[in-house]
């Protein structure tokens, strides 16, 4: 199925801006830039609309999501807006009880850790994304020629939420049950591939130039399990795209071990996180890869002369890779000070 004709990569409105160019291997005169989790609490315009409005309310309300995905995009100059909403929002909306819970993330009534809990899982009401859908519809309509990055979380970093109940240091009860029940993990996964593939497709459909799957707590598996026992629900998460022609970015924390084994999922770019160098991570991914990162988030909050060196030393590395997006190696900590985000852009787009 094609992309329709009024989507802003067919009409012309984000086909040739700087993002979707590096995304495609390309290197416009300036480098693009954005972060991972510029929407949000770093922002006092967004706390404040927040107020009295539970989390996953807020992304259920189409005002309300796409206004706050547009703050970032006014406030920093960025080069791409990211949908707000969050990776369990398709498992919210496929029934299951779930909530974020301030300072510790999602957090599920009944996590879901038998065969029959598994068993009892129902599969996505396509009608239940309307929200999103418009959400996405009123966001591109006021981007203009920015484009709007989708994104969905994998079915391995969902899942260990459903298993865990919650977050967890190192997914340990999931992994046990990846092992033990191996047929049920299986069957989880895929329901987990196929809401989050929706989720992902509805955002494509509805306007978005660019679609990235986070697995962020990927870092917990060896090569062998990821190939194994994951990397084949994530491939199908991402077979919900096929025939659209959208830039598919993978991402993960701690992926330095998996990083060509994610690559191998059907993405065309790779997100990078801050443990391990953008040259070193295009040696092992053969070369060829479009990368984007990978500012250590950490450095945020140093003096800005020790920052902005790492910011040089980053695009420095990068320029290995046959394109390079700017961003951090993960989310912008909540205690950020959204000045030296505007003067990290500011500094990118300066740097020819
Ligand atoms: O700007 C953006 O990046 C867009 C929005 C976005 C959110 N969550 C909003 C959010 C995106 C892309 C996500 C994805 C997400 N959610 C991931 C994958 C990316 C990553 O960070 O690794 C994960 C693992 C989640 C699950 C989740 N949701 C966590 C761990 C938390 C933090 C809980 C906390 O309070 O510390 C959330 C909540 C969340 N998602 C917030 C935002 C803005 C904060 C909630 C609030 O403002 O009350």
């Amino acid at each position: 199925m094609p992309l329709p004709l009024n989507h802003p990569l067919v009409d012309g409105r984000t086909a040739n801006s700087p993002l979707i160019r590096a995304y495609r291997g390309d290197r416009p005169e300036q480098t693009p830039v954005w972060f991972m989790r510029q929407a949000g609490r770093s922002l006092p315009e967004y706390r404040e609309l927040r107020v009295g409005t539970a989390m996953l309310d807020a992304c259920l309300n189409p005002e309300l999501s796409s206004e706050i995905t547009l703050q970032p995009v006014r406030r920093h100059g960025v080069d791409a807006a990211i949908f707000f909403s969050d990776i369990v929002i398709p498992v919210k909306l496929a029934g299951v009880n779930v909530e974020i819970v301030p300072g510790r993330g999602p957090v599920l009534e009944n996590p879901i850790r038998t065969v029959s809990d598994v068993a009892a899982l129902r599969p996505l009401d396509p009608d239940a994304l309307a929200p999103i859908i418009e959400g996405v519809q009123r966001t591109v309509a006021e981007l203009g020629t920015t484009p709007l990055i989708g994104f969905a979380g994998a079915p391995f970093t969902l899942a260990s939420y459903l298993v865990e109940g919650g977050p967890s240091k190192d997914q340990l009860r999931a992994r046990t049950m990846m092992y033990s029940e191996p047929h049920a993990w299986a069957t989880l996964l895929n329901w987990c591939a196929d809401i989050t593939g929706e989720f992902l497709k509805a955002q494509i459909t509805a306007g978005a130039s660019a679609a990235q799957l986070f697995d962020s707590w990927v870092g917990s598996l060896s090569e062998v399990n990821y190939l194994r026992r994951v990397a084949p629900h994530s491939k199908r998460a991402l077979s919900h795209l096929r025939g659209f022609d959208v830039p598919k970015v993978h991402f993960g924390v701690g992926s330095g071990e998996v990083l060509h084994a994610m690559h191998g999922i059907g993405a065309d770019v790779m997100g990078v996180d801050w443990r391990i160098p953008l040259d070193e991570a295009d040696r092992r991914l053969g070369g060829g890869v479009p990368l984007q990162g990978n500012i250590d988030p950490a450095l945020l909050g140093a003096p800005w002369h020790i920052l902005e060196a790492h910011v040089r030393d980053v695009m420095d590395r990068g320029r290995v890779a046959p394109a390079h997006v700017v961003n951090l190696g993960h989310g912008v900590p909540p205690e950020t000070n959204p000045d030296v985000l505007t003067r990290i852009v500011q500094l990118v787009h300066s740097i020819a």
